[in-house]
């Protein structure tokens, strides 16, 4: 997607052919920096900051930093140490795992000497993959965007609710939830976006609102609590979201508050979609809301807000009083009933067990947990 008119992708190999580029996404929309990850440390730290994030890219990003790790010391030790800390550096989203396991595979039974090399290749792949997979997305999305414009007015928008951002900065390139919903405005339909401004961290109001603004979408910026109002006047056509762990039956893990989305939808009839890369699937866990690992972040993202003054400095200031409590769970589950359909790469599939493993019979979390750290 582009920035300021330039193709970029959210991470990328730096000319020297061994350093990894990202985006600086704790600074968006207010500055467009970028940084350079030297070491596997590195890569944990910008995950863990969430100077990047967003389930596809920190399973990219992680799968460049077993990279950096082995292009530093090819041992087994050094090999585990960094995916150990890696896979420390957030608990929630399956693909961080998913990635470090499938560069692990690729790797254990090299030579040392070709280690690196090795797991570079596959990092760069699992970028491309990433891609390739948005746009299917995309592609099978558009379908269900036409067939709610069918039912319109020509010129009328179709308008869709997204909750954080699940778009091109979330993921190597395009996004999930937003694929559609770019595939569709390219295509020259009109779209329109209301964005949940999505608090603590507001990834809608900062970085949701500035990827469709570069790319000419128009959209509207809402607070967190407004959209059951609209549901509740038409004004929603389609909810599309992002996940960070979809389990073997359906269930939806992503950005605290999209549950309460999928109830007003629900309560409304307003279709419930989201945007399911196969590596956000986990077939190892049954029930979401038991068995998921929620992220609990610091009290300072609640209680503090950060923002562009008038003159240009980026500050933060406190909301809360002195001394309240104040609780962070980054993440909820939404259960498959709420959820209207999966738009995965292979298509359009209900939220269920059946539908999951007829689509994904060669998934590799259908191994057991033992088989797969092996
Ligand atoms: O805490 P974040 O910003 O990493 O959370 C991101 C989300 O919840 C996204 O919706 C999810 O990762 C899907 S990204 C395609």
């Amino acid at each position: 997607m582009r920035i300021n008119g330039t193709a970029t992708r959210s991470v990328w190999l730096e000319p020297d052919g061994w350093s990894v580029g990202i985006l600086d996404q704790t600074l968006l929309p207010w500055r467009v920096e970028r940084l350079q990850l030297r070491s596997a440390a590195d890569a944990a730290h910008a995950i863990a900051s969430m100077q990047t994030r967003g389930a596809p890219l920190i399973g990219a990003v992680a799968a460049y930093g077993l990279a950096l790790a082995l292009r530093d010391d090819a041992s087994d030790d050094n090999l585990a140490r960094a995916y150990a800390a890696l896979l420390a550096s957030r608990p929630t989203a399956i693909n961080l795992k998913w990635a470090l396991d499938d560069v692990s595979a690729q790797v254990r039974d090299l030579p040392r000497a070709e280690r690196a090399q090795a797991a570079y290749r596959r990092a760069a792949a699992i970028c491309d993959e990433d891609v390739a997979i948005n746009q299917a997305i995309g592609r099978h999305g558009l379908k269900l965007i036409e067939a709610i414009a069918a039912r319109k007015k020509p010129d009328e928008p179709v308008n869709i609710l997204t909750h954080c951002n699940a778009g091109w900065l979330a993921t190597v390139d395009l996004g999930t939830a937003t694929a559609p919903i770019y595939t569709a405005h390219d295509s020259g339909m009109p779209v329109h976006v209301f964005v949940d401004e999505t608090r603590p961290r507001n990834q809608g109001a900062s970085l949701t609102a500035f990827e469709l603004g570069q790319h000419g979408v128009p959209h509207t910026v809402i607070a967190d609590n407004v959209g059951g109002h609209l549901m509740q006047h038409g004004q929603v056509d389609m909810v599309i979201v992002g996940t960070d762990r979809t389990t073997g039956q359906g269930d939806v893990c992503n950005k605290i508050g999209t549950y309460l989305k999928a109830l007003a939808a629900h309560d409304n009839a307003v279709p419930f979609y989201v945007g399911l890369p196969s590596p956000t699937i986990d077939f190892g866990v049954r029930h979401g809301v038991a068995e998921v690992p929620i992220e609990q972040r610091g009290a300072a993202e609640v209680a503090t807000i950060t923002g562009r003054t008038a003159d240009g400095r980026i500050e933060t200031v406190t909301i809360v009083p002195d001394g309240s409590a104040v609780a962070n769970p980054a993440f909820d589950v939404t259960p498959a009933r709420l959820v209207t359909g999966l738009i995965t790469e292979r298509g359009v599939i209900a939220a269920s067990r059946e539908a999951l493993e007829r689509t994904f019979p060669d998934h590799p979390s259908h191994r057991r947990p033992q088989e797969a750290a092996e």
